[in-house]
């Protein structure tokens, strides 16, 4: 193992596994079927800190760094991927965003009920005609006396529904390509935010996704994150933060679908024998550890590269791009692993299958971590 972890950081991972197989592991299943969402889960992972844990102590958080966050939601995600994906936004882009960016009297206000868990939050930045290209969106912030007046429709944002507090970028100037993006920090509450109806999806199905519409919502003038303008890259650094959150959770579904298939190949007899003595199968799981270890690498690579402050972009990129492709193969030989029984409910890989498909779409595609990559690399901008 390339990186000797901390004894806080192996407390902090022995904690959460406990936690996570013991609780958020007993509903899962359950939950995955009526999509409810897991709300005193939620409960319990604010009280353990892991709701905001990289805020420091003085804003609700816990202060610890990127190893140990990545090491507690890849615990999470082991055990219920639909749980960990809000524990990922929560902690990256909403939390992160606001504790690098907000005033004062915004991470008092905001900060330190997210990070403690006592409220969720959600980011909205996709459209429905602007998910790939962000700079194409056409919802507007107009400022009028001291409120902004908001217009427009976000789509998919996790937990649009559940969430109390939402992160929005509008257009404050249309003249201006991505300087004309601010962020805003919305109340669910505000007048004119209307909760769309929750996407049925193939996987996460206990995260509840909806589009969020505006309609005149008028919000306080001192609600901007940042400065008129600082939206998209606000975002953009917040992607960078999720990004390697995104790839903590894959790791944490392709751990959990080897370990349901070494237990069903020492368990399965076909041709005399348990399956995990046919060659066919014992090489299928060297080559899923073999890439799991992989992407681990790479996570903990642009992890401590952020806990070491250094730019990390081209690396959280790099993380999120191999370890969703690698979930995605990862998941699809745990199924095969298991023949007929992987592809009914009864047994936990045909969840992890479909949970882990978005993985290489959401917070960015695989295409545009190919771009962020060859972009990094190569020093000049290349059109997607
Ligand atoms: N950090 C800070 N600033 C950054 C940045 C970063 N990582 N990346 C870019 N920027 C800045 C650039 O410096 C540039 O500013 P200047 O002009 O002042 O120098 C500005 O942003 C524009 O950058 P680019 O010209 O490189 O932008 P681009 O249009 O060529 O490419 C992109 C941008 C990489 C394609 C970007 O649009 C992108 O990442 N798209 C994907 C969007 C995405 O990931 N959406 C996910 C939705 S959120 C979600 O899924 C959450 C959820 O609920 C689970």
């Amino acid at each position: 193992m390339l990186f000797k972890f901390t004894e806080e950081q192996l407390m902090i991972q022995s904690m959460v596994r406990e936690f996570s197989r013991k609780i958020v592991a007993a509903s899962a299943a359950e939950r995955d079927k009526t999509k409810e969402f897991p709300k005193d889960n939620f409960k319990q992972m604010g009280e353990l800190g892991l709701m905001g844990m990289m805020v420091p102590l003085e804003y609700g958080g816990e202060g610890v760094d990127t190893i140990s966050y990545v090491l507690a939601l890849s615990e999470i995600a082991y055990s219920c991927a639909s749980t960990s994906v809000v524990m990922s936004v929560q902690n990256s882009i909403v939390c992160e965003s606001i504790l690098k960016y907000g005033t004062e009297e915004q991470k008092q206000e905001f900060l330190a009920p997210l990070a403690s868990g006592k409220i969720i939050g959600a980011f909205a930045l996709t459209e429905p005609l602007a998910g790939s290209d962000p700079m194409s969106q056409t919802t507007t912030a107009v400022i009028k006396g001291d409120e902004y007046i908001i217009n427009g429709t976000k789509r998919f944002i996790t937990s649009g529904e559940n969430s109390k507090v939402v992160i929005v970028t509008a257009k404050t100037d249309e003249s201006t390509g991505h300087k004309g993006i601010s962020a805003f920090i919305v109340p669910k509450d505000s007048p004119g935010l209307i909760v769309g109806q929750q996407e049925d999806k193939m996987g996460l199905r206990a995260s509840d996704t909806t589009d969020l519409i505006f309609e005149n919502c008028c919000i306080p003038s001192k609600n901007i994150l940042g400065k008129e303008g600082d939206g998209f890259k606000i975002a953009m650094a917040g992607l960078d933060g999720g990004r390697i959150g995104i790839a903590a959770q894959s790791m944490g579904v392709a751990q959990a679908a080897l370990d349901a298939s070494i237990k069903y190949a020492k368990q399965r007899k076909q041709f005399g024998s348990t399956i995990s003595k046919h060659q066919g199968i014992r090489w299928q799981i060297a080559d899923m550890a073999t890439q799991i270890e992989a992407g681990r690498q790479l996570i903990f690579s642009a992890a401590s590269m952020k806990d070491r402050k250094e730019k990390y972009t081209k690396q959280a990129s790099m993380a999120k791009l191999f370890a969703s492709e690698m979930v995605n193969k990862v998941t699809a030989k745990a199924v095969q692993m298991h023949g007929g029984y992987g592809f009914i409910r009864d047994y936990p890989v045909e969840r992890f299958y479909r949970d882990a498909r978005v993985f290489t779409i959401y917070e960015g595609t695989s295409e545009i971590q190919r771009i962020v990559i060859s972009n990094n690399i190569l020093k000049d901008k290349r059109k997607p």
